[in-house]
């Protein structure tokens, strides 16, 4: 049988070919997995995605004295903001601030609607002008790209100048979302999943993100009031992102 070719991704996705990445990521996917190991290798993929991202950032030079004679080292000395998005993206945060531990920390509140798959903005407190040079969007999924075209939005109108986004998985649907309405943003990502499926969930994915790190299996969908038992609505706004090529 033929192997199927690999889709062609813009130059600004950058899918890692690390192999540690790739088997940290297999053991984040695996339903064997509990929210303690899990949190660990959400941390553990951060800081290795958060050092892939920061790969083309700017250096200045600086004088240093070694023990044995002076020489002209460098210095990262770029303003840089982490902006996780609640929930799941607070799990990457202490990785990305053990990378840069003067980056600034600016919490967005998204959460997707889970029948429209549109995001609804919960928490926003970033102050009237941007105070960083470069932001790093931190959310493990990308699944129609809605969250995080969304929280572009709201960077962009804070005066963010360059924005790069950080995810553990994505969607093809996603990746095309994004890209499509924010081809300055670089999106750096571990893997690019095969596709969303009728609930808008990432297949083969890990299941929803937020709940495996903090081990909330009983969330709204099982509140009263919360039928998602017909997903014909949904199933139809995925086929639609999927037509969109
Ligand atoms: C998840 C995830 C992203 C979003 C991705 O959050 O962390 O923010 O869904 O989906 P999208 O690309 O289709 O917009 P969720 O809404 O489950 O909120 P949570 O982190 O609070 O669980
Ligand atoms: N959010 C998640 O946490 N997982 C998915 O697969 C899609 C959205």
């Amino acid at each position: 049988m033929r192997a199927m070719p690999e889709p062609r991704w813009p130059a600004n996705v950058h899918v890692s070919s690390h192999p540690l990445v790739a088997h940290k990521l297999t053991l984040l996917r695996d339903t064997q997995t509990q929210p303690k190991q899990f949190r660990e290798l959400v941390r553990e993929l951060s800081w290795l995605l958060g050092y892939e991202a920061m790969a083309d950032m700017a250096t200045t030079g600086k004088q240093v004295e070694t023990p044995l004679e002076p020489m002209t080292g460098v210095r990262l000395d770029l303003r840089v903001g982490l902006i996780p998005v609640l929930r799941a993206g607070l799990g990457m945060v202490e990785a990305m601030l053990e990378l840069m531990p003067t980056a600034e920390v600016w919490h967005i509140g998204l959460y997707r609607d889970e029948r429209t798959l549109k995001p609804v903005e919960y928490y926003n407190k970033l102050p009237d002008a941007a105070t960083v040079q470069v932001c790093l969007i931190l959310d493990p999924m990308l699944a129609t790209g809605g969250s995080s075209a969304a929280t572009v939005d709201v960077l962009k109108a804070w005066g963010a100048a360059r924005i790069k986004q950080v995810s553990l998985i994505a969607a093809p649907e996603g990746i095309r979302t994004l890209t499509a309405a924010h081809p300055d943003v670089e999106v750096h990502v571990a893997a690019i999943d095969r596709a969303l499926n009728e609930r808008g969930y990432i297949v083969p994915g890990l299941g929803d993100a937020g709940d495996r790190q903090f081990g909330t299996f009983a969330g709204p969908s099982s509140e009263p009031g919360h039928d998602l038992s017909d997903t014909s609505e949904t199933a139809e706004i995925v086929r639609r992102l999927q037509r969109r090529r």
